[in-house]
């Protein structure tokens, strides 16, 4: 018997987000009474409305998936940014103290300014470089400096998988429509597959474990190296091209490398996450079959 079956949980985001529509499937599989939200059936940024909502559902544990994960429209979008990155994850650090439910809230590797050569532990010290990443940070500190004892900080990376739209998913469909693809190679990070990192989070809930991990998949690629993979990947005949990020410029600054160290989380759960390559193999057989050209 595990901490989620039977148990009420709430997945803010679960509705309709990348990571939230994992996170539902991996709960129902555990035997979860899930209950999941869009903003259309709840404003996550009306404080009463939420307040009701979690008053009525009573919830065991609520996983907080809602964000403005729109890094180049937060930069001209300060307010809802913070709203949803920071006040939104206060918010619900205050209401797990007082109804008494495990927070698992989520945030990004960038947080940290890219200037590392190795993985970035837990340890080291954040420097956001853009508003996205900034009122991430907010949102983490806000939640440690409340010392709650019920709160799960997990921060994850590059994120992709069934259920919205991602950069694999671009890839994959303009590489069937171009003959060459020009992405950028000069950033590193952590690619890391929705299911597996709903996996793992429900292994660290398992585990008991509080406070801040890192959980992305294993292994490191640049944008361009995960471009190409798909591609290959999917037998596509597109070439893939290696550009500089100053040959293709964008509003928000991002972090050189940002790959994630999963040491904390391998060394109180046991498990080490596999290689991003295998899991992009099962996200693009399985999740993206239909997408790709028949033979
Ligand atoms: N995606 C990545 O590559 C990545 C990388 C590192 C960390 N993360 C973190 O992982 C978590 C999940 O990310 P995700 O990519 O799964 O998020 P997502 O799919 O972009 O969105 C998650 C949820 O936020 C809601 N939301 C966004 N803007 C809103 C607004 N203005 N008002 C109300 N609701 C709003 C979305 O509702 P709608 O569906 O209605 O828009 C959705 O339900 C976030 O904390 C993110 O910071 C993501």
């Amino acid at each position: 018997m595990t901490v989620f079956e039977g148990s009420k949980v709430v997945v803010l985001g679960g509705e309709s987000g990348l990571l939230g529509q994992a996170l539902m499937n991996a709960l129902q599989h555990a035997g979860a009474n899930t209950v999941g939200t869009c903003r259309a059936s709840l404003d996550p940024m009306d404080n009463d409305a939420l307040t009701a909502f979690l008053e009525r559902e009573e919830p065991r544990i609520v996983f907080n998936t809602v964000a403005h994960t729109q890094v180049d429209a937060a930069e001209s979008e300060p307010d809802l940014s913070q709203r949803l990155n920071t006040t939104l994850p206060e918010r619900l650090g205050k209401h797990s103290l007082e109804m008494g439910f495990l927070l698992v809230h989520f945030s990004t590797d960038f947080v940290f300014n890219g200037q590392n050569e190795q993985a970035y532990t837990e340890e080291e010290s954040a420097e956001p470089l853009s508003v996205y990443g900034k009122t991430k940070h907010r949102g983490e500190c806000r939640l440690l400096e409340m010392n709650l004892e019920r709160v799960l900080i997990i921060r994850t990376a590059w994120l992709f998988g069934p259920g919205r739209d991602n950069f694999v998913s671009k890839m994959l469909r303009l590489a069937q429509t171009r003959d060459t693809l020009s992405v950028v190679h000069d950033q590193t990070g952590s690619p890391t597959y929705t299911p597996d990192l709903a996996k793992h989070t429900l292994q660290l809930v398992e585990s008991g474990a509080t406070g801040l991990f890192h959980i992305v998949n294993s292994g490191q690629a640049s944008w361009c190296e995960l471009a190409a993979e798909t591609v290959r990947v999917a037998g596509l005949d597109c070439r893939v091209e290696a550009i500089n990020a100053d040959q293709y410029p964008v509003k928000a600054a991002r972090p050189t490398n940002s790959q994630l160290s999963t040491e904390k989380f391998t060394m109180v759960t046991g498990v080490t996450p596999r290689p991003w390559t295998q899991a992009l193999r099962d996200y693009v057989y399985t999740d993206l079959s239909e997408e790709l050209p028949g033979d």
